[in-house]
């Protein structure tokens, strides 16, 4: 399998000679759901903004497709085949959900035909069309942030924890539905805290920690890992001091 995007010796960081990601490399594979987890303040979060332009870069590269995309502006994201889904304000509240999709549509020439496969692939979301879409359920609102995402037809989604808040059964859902969408040939790169879950879903997995890569692979491989069972998920601690 090829990478879809690759990220290489990436520091970046909020404030100038400040950097929170340090040497940070990683490799999404086409069609693959890769994780990324870690402690709180491990710099995950970071790590998707500096792939989206919205974080600053001060050393390494971010390729897609082949194409070094570093520092990119977030509205070139879309036409480069890039989409990126917040942990939160990932929807227009007040609007309703068919003015919420207008939004991200209005520039596709075959928007009216777009809006049809969406809706296809998200039901729930076809009956609520003129519904605000503050008024939907916590599992459908991020249903609706990640139709938002793939209306351009990204070949790469960066996901920031979309199953925070929810309850276990529809944080469940929220990573079936994410695993399902790899089908459909986009690669997703997925920051989780619910690392079980996570782990559960995704192809590969890396785990940041201080701003460095700490580990990564397979994620069958890193659930059976009995350092990491310790630490992330919550089982008897291996040799601890
Ligand atoms: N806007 C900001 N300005 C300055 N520092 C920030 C900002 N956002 C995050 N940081 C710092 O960057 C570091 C990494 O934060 P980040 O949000 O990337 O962590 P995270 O791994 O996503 O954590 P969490 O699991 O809590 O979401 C932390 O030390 C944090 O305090
Ligand atoms: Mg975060």
């Amino acid at each position: 399998m090829s990478a879809v995007l690759q990220i290489e010796g990436l520091e970046a960081g909020y404030v100038r000679d400040l950097p929170i990601l340090r040497q940070v490399n990683l490799t999404l594979k086409q069609g693959s759901l890769t994780t990324i987890i870690g402690p709180n303040g491990a710099g995950k979060s970071t790590l998707i903004k500096a792939i989206a332009g919205i974080v600053p870069i001060s050393a390494g590269r971010v390729v897609l497709n082949g194409r070094d995309i570093t520092g990119i502006r977030p509205d070139e994201m879309a036409p480069l085949g890039l989409a990126y889904v917040p942990q939160t304000d990932n929807i227009f509240r007040t609007l309703t959900i068919a003015q919420n999709l207008a939004l991200v549509l209005r520039r596709l020439p075959d928007r009216a035909a777009r809006l049809r496969e969406l809706l296809d692939t998200f039901p729930p979301l076809a009956e609520k069309l003129d519904d605000r879409a503050g008024a939907l359920s916590g599992g459908q609102r991020q249903m609706l942030a990640v139709a938002m995402a793939l209306a351009t037809r990204p070949t790469v989604m960066l996901m920031d924890e979309p199953s925070a808040g929810l309850s276990p059964k529809i944080a469940a859902e929220v990573l079936d539905l994410t695993r399902s969408l790899t089908a459909t040939g986009v690669s997703i790169l997925l920051v989780e805290q619910n690392v079980k879950q996570a782990l559960r879903v995704a192809d590969h997995c890396y785990i940041l920690a201080e701003g460095r890569n700490r580990l990564d692979g397979p994620a069958d491989q890193i659930l059976s890992d009995p350092e990491v069972a310790a630490i992330y998920l919550g089982g008897r601690r291996v040799g601890a001091a």
